[in-house]
């Protein structure tokens, strides 16, 4: 794609400032015919030399493992400040040659937005992050660099009594999270963010801007939960607000093994996917010291849509081994419980929700799996052996059920929805730099990862898209073959109409990335 000659000089070129200043100044020229006379386009263009670029590429580093000397760079980063810019940058990009990565929040978990093993520049979106709410039809636009806590308090400005289904970190952007089909505490009674978008604006491989008329129903289709990389450069989406009770109610339990957490585990596998759709029960397994002892710790954290008397009620009807009372609830409003579930301290604004925390991360690798069968008690306590043996990496469970079992499979490209009791998170996270410890902690948890073959989802072992995971599988040389190894784990059979789509609208394949969706045509 690149030609040869310029690629020599660029695999040198941080030794060879005169080829990357020439890069610079093609694209910026470029750029520069693509827009009005009056813009002054050399304001969005970031070279490498430029005493910005480090504080700009590191403000939205998201996972600190891509954050060393030896992480690929970008040649330049664009920060558009219009939808036109966007344009420009996709048409000259194409033009002068480069790959481009676009970055809307930054919280990829492998850093796909803004690494690279080839030349590449990073197109960043933070900029365009407007918000606009229409109460009376229940609706907002959002810029794909808005971010989740910015969208939530928009929200909360206007109405007590409305909500989004997103994520639950207030810093995940707009454009990764709702193209990769993300989700977040109301999953049971909303659906996936896809569920609940209306309409889209996107600039394509030609650098047209389209709205959901303009792309058409496939398109439109495929981004929301195929990931916008592989198609074009989502400019916004339309979402659809929900209801929300004026008061809700969170709890968080805890139970070490002594206290028979296996039982309530066991329980959990079946209540949790089943019980009211209002209620959203995540539970955590950790490995823990207690009395001078590893061992395990599991840790409720749930979301109920309704008070707590009507909780407690319920609780005491389908889990009655968790004995929860009114006294370890806590009712709040939505927009608090927001906060809550990010544990900021009881009673902190919700404008804490627009601190954008730039140029914050910790270590970490993430992965993850769909359990299709009750776990039996035996074959819990086999694993918790196991967790105590590797005595650092966790599991989150997600509970599925509800809205979720209502949505056809085939709706959006995320195809796990009936037949999944529940999704589960590997985590591990880690503060030291040494690549030593790195190596360890992902080891550790490939190793948790293997363990839980026999009681996951299997041809295909499922996998969740906006978890990312290099380990699903690489595209190299942008085939159909290398694509569809990755593409059926996080996609199963939408996989073929995701390709369909990618061939009608860039079967030059312009937006590649490392778990992007191939075109047809190539073997
Ligand atoms: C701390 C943390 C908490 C998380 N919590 C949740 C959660 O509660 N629920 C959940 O579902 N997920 C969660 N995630 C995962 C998250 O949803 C995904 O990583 C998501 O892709 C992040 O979106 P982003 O814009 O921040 O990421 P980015 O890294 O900017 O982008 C992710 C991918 O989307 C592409 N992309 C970004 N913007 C655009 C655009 N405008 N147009 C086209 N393509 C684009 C990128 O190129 C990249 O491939 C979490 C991740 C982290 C690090
Ligand atoms: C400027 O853009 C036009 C199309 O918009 C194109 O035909 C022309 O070749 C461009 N010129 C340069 C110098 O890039
Ligand atoms: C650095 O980039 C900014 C745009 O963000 C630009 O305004 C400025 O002129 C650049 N500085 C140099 C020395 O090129
Ligand atoms: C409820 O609170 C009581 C008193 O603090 C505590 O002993 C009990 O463990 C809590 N129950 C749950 C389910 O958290
Ligand atoms: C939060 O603070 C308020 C007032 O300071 C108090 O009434 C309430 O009980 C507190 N909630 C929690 C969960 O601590
Ligand atoms: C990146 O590393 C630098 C030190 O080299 C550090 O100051 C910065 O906070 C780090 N940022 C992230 C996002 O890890
Ligand atoms: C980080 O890990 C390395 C290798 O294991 C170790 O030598 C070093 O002391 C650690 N650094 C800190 C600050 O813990
Ligand atoms: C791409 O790589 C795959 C797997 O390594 C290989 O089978 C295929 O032939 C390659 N295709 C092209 C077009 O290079």
């Amino acid at each position: 794609m690149l030609p040869l000659v310029l690629f020599l000089v660029l695999f040198n070129f941080s030794s060879s400032r005169a080829a990357s200043d020439s890069v610079y100044e093609s694209f910026l020229q470029c750029l520069t015919n693509q827009s009005k006379p009056s813009d002054d386009v050399s304001k969005i263009v970031l070279a490498n030399s430029n005493s910005s670029y480090t504080s700009v590429l590191r403000a939205y580093i998201r996972n600190a493992r891509f954050n060393s000397s030896s992480t690929p760079k970008p040649v330049i980063i664009i920060t558009p400040e219009q939808e036109s810019h966007v344009s420009a940058a996709v048409i000259c990009s194409k033009n002068v040659g480069f790959q481009l990565k676009i970055r809307s929040g930054g919280h990829d978990y492998e850093g796909l937005s803004y690494i690279s093993d080839r030349p590449f520049f990073i197109l960043d979106m933070f900029n365009l992050r407007s918000i606009s709410i229409d109460m009376k039809e229940e609706t907002a636009w959002v810029g794909a660099g808005a971010t989740l806590g910015e969208l939530f308090y928009s929200i909360s400005q206007k109405s007590k009594v409305h909500g989004f289904p997103g994520g639950v970190c207030p810093t995940v952007g707009v454009g990764g999270h709702i193209s990769g089909g993300g989700y977040g505490n109301m999953i049971r009674k909303y659906g996936l963010t896809v569920d609940n978008v209306v309409d889209a604006k996107i600039v394509d491989v030609k650098g047209r801007i389209l709205d959901r008329n303009g792309m058409g129903e496939d398109l439109f289709w495929a981004i929301r939960g195929g990931g916008g990389a592989s198609f074009g450069v989502v400019l916004s989406y339309k979402v659809k607000l929900v209801p929300v009770p004026e008061t809700v109610t969170v709890f968080r339990a805890e139970r070490f093994l002594a206290e028979k957490a296996t039982d309530l585990v066991f329980r959990w596998q079946t209540v949790a996917p089943t019980t009211d759709p209002n209620l959203f029960m995540r539970m955590l397994v950790q490995p823990s010291r207690r009395n001078n002892e590893l061992t395990i710790k599991i840790t409720i954290v749930a979301m109920y849509l309704g008070n707590a008397d009507s909780l407690v009620k319920l609780l005491e009807k389908d889990l009655p081994e968790l004995g929860l009372k009114k006294e370890n609830c806590t009712e709040m409003g939505w927009i608090q419980s927001v906060l809550w579930w990010n544990n900021f301290e009881n009673g902190t604004s919700p404008d804490a929700l627009l601190n954008r925390d730039p140029d914050n991360a910790d270590f970490l690798k993430r992965k993850s799996d769909y359990v299709q069968k009750p776990i039996s008690k035996d074959g819990l306590e086999w694993l918790w052996k196991r967790m105590i043996e590797l005595g650092r990496p966790g599991l989150v469970f997600n509970p599925y059920g509800g809205r979720m079992a209502e949505i056809k499979a085939t709706d959006t490209p995320m195809p796990h929805r009936a037949g999944n009791l529940f999704k589960i998170q590997y985590s591990t996270s880690w503060t030291n730099s040494s690549e030593e410890v790195a190596k360890n902690s992902i080891n550790m948890l490939n190793r948790l990862h293997s363990y839980m073959t026999g009681f996951v989802s299997k041809n295909p072992r499922s996998a969740f898209f906006p978890y990312r995971d290099i380990d699903n599988g690489i595209n190299k040389n942008g085939s159909y073959e290398e694509g569809k190894v990755y593409g059926v784990k996080y996609f199963n059979d939408n996989f073929e109409r995701l390709v369909d789509v990618k061939t009608a609208v860039d079967p030059e394949n312009y937006f590649w990335n490392e778990q992007s969706i191939p075109p047809r045509g190539t073997t």
